[in-house]
């Protein structure tokens, strides 16, 4: 396989940007980014990191993910942060902590979705949506093509004062997130159908007395609290009279398959 693309999602979005990246690319597969312990091989003359911005930076699976490849010298690299419009310095994370383990990130490409992130709100009204389809749409294009000419350029970033003060909130909250997971709660409208535990691709909930636990190894991804059929799930106080988020041509099969370290 000449490229190949890895992807980390919560809902959907980066998996549908790594599909229509792969449409655009022609000989290229799509893959899960599994997130290993030990060296992970990858034979690709070209490999996509592709993946959502939390928090200001790289997920941990990410990071995970980074540091363990292992892949031919002249390997061509290139990473896509999906985002709701502020990326911050993220893309630059990757750079560096690919840099230190010897491997060279060619591209960098920042593409804005509707925002998952329900703490910040709903998703937005669907003609924002729609417009943000259409605009992340054409970028996949002009992605695709930087990567077919394998070219070179900065990594995208966001203004100076998101990079310094946002990388700071970043780091300071990193350590936390797998214990962000004592925010979230079900409602008297789960009705035990356990889609939360198996959609979590950390394995982060059990189902106890009928009702979802979390473990408190969570990556903050928010697909259990997303693909709840019933909405069931609470983030705090605020979120009963939020919006619900996921890509509309990503289905729950899809995240099934992403959690049981299945091939997409
Ligand atoms: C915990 C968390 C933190 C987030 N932080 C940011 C952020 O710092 N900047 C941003 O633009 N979007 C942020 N988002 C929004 C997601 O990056 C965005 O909605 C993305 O499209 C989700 O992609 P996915 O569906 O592949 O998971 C955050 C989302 C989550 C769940
Ligand atoms: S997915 Fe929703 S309804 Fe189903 S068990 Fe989880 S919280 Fe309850
Ligand atoms: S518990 Fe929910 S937010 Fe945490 S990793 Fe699992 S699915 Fe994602």
């Amino acid at each position: 396989m000449k490229t190949r693309l890895y992807v980390y999602t919560g809902t959907g979005n980066s998996l549908w940007v790594a599909r229509q990246l792969a449409s655009e690319l022609k000989r290229a597969s799509v893959e899960f980014m599994p997130c290993p312990k030990k060296p992970f091989k990858v034979q690709a003359e070209a490999v996509g990191i592709i993946f959502p911005v939390h928090i200001w930076g790289l997920p941990s699976r990410v990071i995970q993910f980074a540091n363990h490849l292992k892949v031919k010298p002249g390997t061509y690299f290139f990473a896509v942060a999906v985002n709701a419009g502020q990326p911050a310095a993220t893309l630059l994370q990757l750079q560096r902590l690919m840099a230190a383990c010897g491997l060279s990130l060619s591209l960098g490409y920042s593409i804005v979705l509707p925002s998952n992130y329900i703490p910040w709100g709903g998703p937005g009204p669907m003609d924002a949506q729609q417009k943000l389809f259409q605009e992340a749409r054409a970028k996949v294009k002009a992605v695709a093509g930087a990567v077919l000419s394998r070219e070179r350029h900065k990594v995208e970033r966001g203004p100076l004062w998101q990079n310094i003060f946002f990388s700071l909130l970043y780091k300071l909250s990193f350590r936390q997130v797998r214990k962000m997971d004592k925010k979230l709660w079900a409602d008297e409208k789960c009705n035990s159908c356990g889609i939360c535990a198996l959609v979590c691709p950390a394995a982060n909930i059990e189902m106890i007395k009928k009702k979802p636990a979390w473990l408190h190894r969570c990556e903050q991804c928010l697909a259990c609290l997303q693909w709840c059929p019933q909405e069931a799930i609470q983030y705090g106080e605020k979120t009963v009279t939020y919006q619900r988020y996921h890509h509309p041509e990503v289905t729950l099969k899809d995240m099934l398959e992403q959690a049981k370290g299945k091939q997409v």
